[in-house]
């Protein structure tokens, strides 16, 4: 029988860590788990999310005569009923919503946003290219389960570019609160570290740790990384670009933009962390999306699993019983109750808190504690100043503000209209303040702060319309980030999924993967 083996919470955090490694320590468990035996395992190299199973190492038809209920039509949910209907298992799929796809959700003209104390109706034109992605947007390259679902539902992919040379960064505090170029940011740092560096060798800082021969290959190489001059100076770059750069219509190309001293790009760490984010693993070229909205994933699985589910049926409790799992919910005001072989619980931790349960105290003592994040997005319509106006085609702008940032449409380049965030922040005081504010407010508040970046949100944004994850019914949040341990056990007949119970929290591929860790599960049950 394949089981997810508990490790100590030091270990699970040093696994955890060094993320870089985890494909090896993957693939170092399988093997182990499928051959060698535990005993010859170190417990440092166990994959506390479990070895990555694929679906086509379940043995066929192996649920035949199994029944699962399985809570929750987001992704995690949606994922295990298809791969556990092609297993052969009868699932029931229990959704409150009246349409499946969690936090992955797309609002166009007409969709009402409901949040507990609000209510939010899209007034964007109605055209399908004028959409709001109220939940996941963007799409790591290398998120294959996902993407290998894209290609399997035929779900047409373009590109998300997060990363552009043109867009914005802004501190308010710094340059007399004038908004940067990325590109001219990244060309003064690199070029004045690098210059630094080869001062360093240049005065023999660096003799003990470099040959000379590698000390003057370097000194090449830095020359690349900093575009630094002969005599490995830095007197400026072409990559900075020219004067003028952040309006269209500059004619001053070709006349070179003098390098900002270091010290003005060292002040907060805020300019460095904010171009070194899209070095993040997840968050590297290339990224992608749904053509018209990453909802058109979410209605992709839901046409797998029509069969299964059941939408409107909000659960109250989750009942154990010899050999077996009670559900009992509501649907249109009535009392029902579900029975099945297995529970395979996919709600969000705050949500799942507030239901009656058999689990046990450290599970629910777990799911009581869970930390999620306050994420929140503001979009407005506009007309397409930003392309028009600055030559920034996709991409993020980031600020020092509560808005955090500013998010172009990625598609559609060149139409007259765009749908354009005015915010998005998750996490800390600007999450939360946010999260505080009336929608009305958050509007408001949007069009201020991104107006220090392009003056046209006071005059060109409108429409506005607001998520705050934590506000949302059956969601209350954006994302989990406590470190699970309790609930990538079963407990019982009970499983858990949900990006939370994953190594990729905040991300479509965590609810795959910790929904293909709960069927593994299930399977290894039934199997054993
Ligand atoms: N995947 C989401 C995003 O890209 C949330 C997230 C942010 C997850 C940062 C992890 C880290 O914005």
């Amino acid at each position: 029988m394949r089981q997810v083996r508990s490790v100590s919470r030091r270990q699970f955090l040093t696994a955890v860590g060094h993320t870089a490694g985890s494909n090896a320590m993957l693939r170092a468990a399988a093997v182990l788990g499928a051959g060698a035996g535990a005993a010859a395992c170190d417990e440092s190299t166990v994959d506390p999310f479990g070895h990555s199973p694929r679906p086509e190492d379940w043995p066929g038809d192996v649920g035949r005569g199994r029944t699962v209920a399985i809570l929750g039509a987001g992704l995690a949910g949606m994922s295990a009923a298809l791969e556990l209907t092609r297993l052969g298992f009868e699932c029931t799929l229990l959704e409150a919503r009246e349409a499946a796809g969690g936090r992955t959700r797309t609002l166009r003209a007409g969709d009402v946003a409901s949040e507990f104390d609000a209510e939010q109706t899209c007034a964007f034109d109605a055209d399908p290219r004028l959409y709001f992605n109220a939940g996941p947007s963007r799409i790591p390259h290398h998120h294959e389960l996902l993407l290998g679902y894209c290609r399997e539902f035929g779900v047409p992919l373009e590109t998300f570019t997060n990363d552009n040379r043109a867009a914005r960064l802004h501190d308010p505090r710094q340059f007399g609160g004038a908004p940067q170029i990325a590109r001219r940011l990244r060309a003064d740092f690199r070029g004045q570290v690098a210059a630094l560096l080869a001062t360093a060798i240049d005065r023999g800082a660096l003799d003990q740790e470099l040959t000379a021969a590698d000390r003057a290959r370097l000194v090449g190489a830095l020359g690349s990384f900093g575009d630094l001059d002969a005599s490995a100076r830095f007197g400026g770059s072409e990559r900075a670009g020219f004067p003028g750069q952040d309006r269209a219509g500059s004619r001053e190309r070709g006349t070179s933009l003098d390098p900002r001293p270091l010290s003005s790009w060292l002040d907060d760490g805020f300019w460095m962390a904010r171009v070194a984010f899209t070095e993040g693993l997840d968050q590297q070229s290339t990224m992608l999306q749904p053509v018209g909205g990453m909802d058109q994933i979410a209605k992709a699985f839901q046409t797998q699993i029509e069969p299964s589910l059941t939408l409107g049926a909000v659960i109250t409790a989750l009942r154990k019983r010899s050999e077996g799992v009670t559900v009992e919910y509501e649907q249109a005001g009535a009392a029902r109750e579900l029975q099945a072989d297995f529970g395979l619980v996919t709600l969000p931790a705050p949500v799942l808190a507030g239901l009656t349960t058999d689990f046990s105290a450290e599970a629910r003592r777990e799911i009581g504690g869970f930390q999620y994040t306050s994420a929140v997005r503001i979009a407005f319509q506009a007309p397409r100043f930003w392309e028009r106006n600055h030559n920034i085609y996709g991409g993020i702008s980031w600020t020092n503000q509560a808005i955090t940032q500013i998010w172009y449409p990625n598609h559609d380049f060149g139409a007259e209209q765009g749908v354009v965030l005015g915010a998005y922040s998750f996490g800390g005081a600007a999450g939360d303040g946010l999260t505080a504010q009336p929608p009305p407010q958050r509007l408001t508040t949007a069009v201020n702060q991104a107006s220090a970046v392009h003056p046209e949100f006071a005059t060109e944004a409108s429409r506005g319309i607001s998520v705050a994850w934590k506000n949302v019914p059956f969601q209350r949040g954006g994302w989990g980030v406590s470190t699970p341990d309790v609930l990538l056990q079963p407990d019982d007949r009970y499983y858990f999924a949900g990006e939370h119970l994953s190594r990729l929290q905040g991300w479509q591929e965590g609810a795959i993967l910790s929904a293909y860790r709960a069927v593994d599960g299930i399977v290894s049950a039934v199997s054993s």
